[in-house]
């Protein structure tokens, strides 16, 4: 038999305690002016994944090496870039104490779970088949599936109360769908004959429907993710051989993709009582930098910052070669590898996405408005 004792009756006399104790008072001073976004679960591909990746086995998607990681504090950590990606950048403009731990790491659980978790997985995509070509990796239904059914039993545990209730104090940040296209669409790996039209309203419907399942898991705030211009990457210019500034084909795919999915949005906030959305236009944000590097701050928005391993070497065309040389101002080049940003610009993104109140950089409110209701 055990005797309860009246939950609200145990609070009161611990703040009670708290507050006339000296000791003790700042703890309440720090409980009102509590961020009100505990902790980050984010959901995506390589541009978001912090490490997933090194914990599987067969992908080429794998970035454990030098030269990646050489401006992190840890080194090499499984990030695709040199520094810090957009979400540690985040985590820092919310205030989040932690770095987000990636689920793959087997020592990702109990406390270490309680400002969140990534799941995102290099190489991925919001459909199944996209990461086929990068091997084992987890798209988005599986890192879903994960957070459900491994994560949320555990959270319950150890923030002791029901995800319901937690959830909605949790930021959810969802970045996929380039390498739908880069890596599925344009490397004509979709089965069936459909227009850019149908892959796109494809690609929207799927993720509406994986946002969906977030909301109904208890997920109240999101963040999602614009497709980059991946047709001004390095890599892209490389495969359609092209010497324009960029690829328009792939940047009007991945630009319909955004436009869609912002609208998409609107539409369905009605259908998910109490969630607030929220678009980055990381797109945007990028492709300003390309236009006009010089007055934002970069001198090189063509080549990669790093030497890449090409496909005639049996590289990807992508990733920088393991040990290989790498340009010496890494804040002056807008592109690390073939494909993905530097820390300086994740850091525009990140900074845009908290504090702009540009509505065409993020709609309809930043971060910063957002972690205030
Ligand atoms: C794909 O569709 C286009 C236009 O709808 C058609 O011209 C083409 O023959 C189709 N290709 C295949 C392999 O079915
Ligand atoms: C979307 O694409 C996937 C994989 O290519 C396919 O299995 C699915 O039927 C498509 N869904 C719709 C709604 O077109
Ligand atoms: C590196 O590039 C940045 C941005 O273009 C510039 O502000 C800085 O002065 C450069 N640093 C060096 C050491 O050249």
């Amino acid at each position: 038999m055990s005797q309860t004792i009246p939950q609200n009756l145990v609070f009161f006399s611990l703040s009670l305690l708290a507050f006339l104790h000296p000791c003790c008072s700042s703890i309440i001073d720090r409980e009102k002016h509590e961020p009100k976004i505990k902790g980050l679960f984010v959901f995506g591909s390589s541009l978001v994944d912090n490490g997933n990746n090194n914990f599987i086995k067969n992908t080429i998607a794998k970035v454990d090496y030098l030269p990646y990681g050489i401006d992190f504090p840890f080194g090499p950590s499984g990030r695709f870039t040199n520094g810090k990606n957009v979400i540690d950048l985040l985590g820092d403009k919310l205030g989040i104490p932690n770095y987000i731990p990636p689920f793959n790491d087997p020592s990702t659980s109990g406390r270490k779970i309680v400002y969140g978790v990534n799941y995102a997985s290099g190489g991925s995509g919001i459909l199944d088949d996209t990461g086929a070509f990068a091997g084992n990796v987890m798209s988005l239904n599986a890192q879903i599936r994960n957070f459900e059914a491994v994560t949320l039993p555990d959270l319950e545990v150890q923030l002791r109360s029901k995800s319901r209730v937690s959830l909605p104090q949790f930021l959810f940040v969802v970045g996929s769908g380039g390498n739908d296209y880069s890596l599925n669409y344009f490397m004509g790996m979709t089965s069936n004959n459909v227009s850019l039209e149908e892959f796109t309203a494809n690609l929207t419907t799927t993720l509406t429907h994986q946002v969906k399942r977030l909301y109904n898991l208890g997920a109240r705030k999101f963040a999602l993710m614009a497709i980059n211009p991946n047709g001004c990457s390095p890599m892209a210019k490389a495969r359609f051989s092209t010497r324009d500034h960029c690829v328009q084909v792939l940047n009007r795919a991945v630009h319909l993709f955004n436009v869609r999915l912002k609208t998409l949005l609107v539409s369905i906030r009605t259908q998910m009582p109490g969630s607030v959305l929220v678009f980055v236009n990381s797109y945007k944000v990028m492709r300003d930098i390309i236009r006009d590097p010089a007055s934002k701050g970069f001198s090189n928005a063509r080549s990669s910052c790093c030497e890449v391993a090409t496909i005639k070497e049996g590289g990807t065309g992508i990733l920088c070669k393991r040990g290989g040389s790498i340009c010496t101002n890494r804040s002056a080049h807008v592109f690390f590898d073939g494909l993905h940003p530097t820390e300086a610009v994740n850091l525009v993104i990140a900074t845009k996405a908290y504090a702009s109140n540009f509505k065409a950089e993020v709609y309809p409110m930043n971060l910063k408005q957002l972690s205030e209701i």
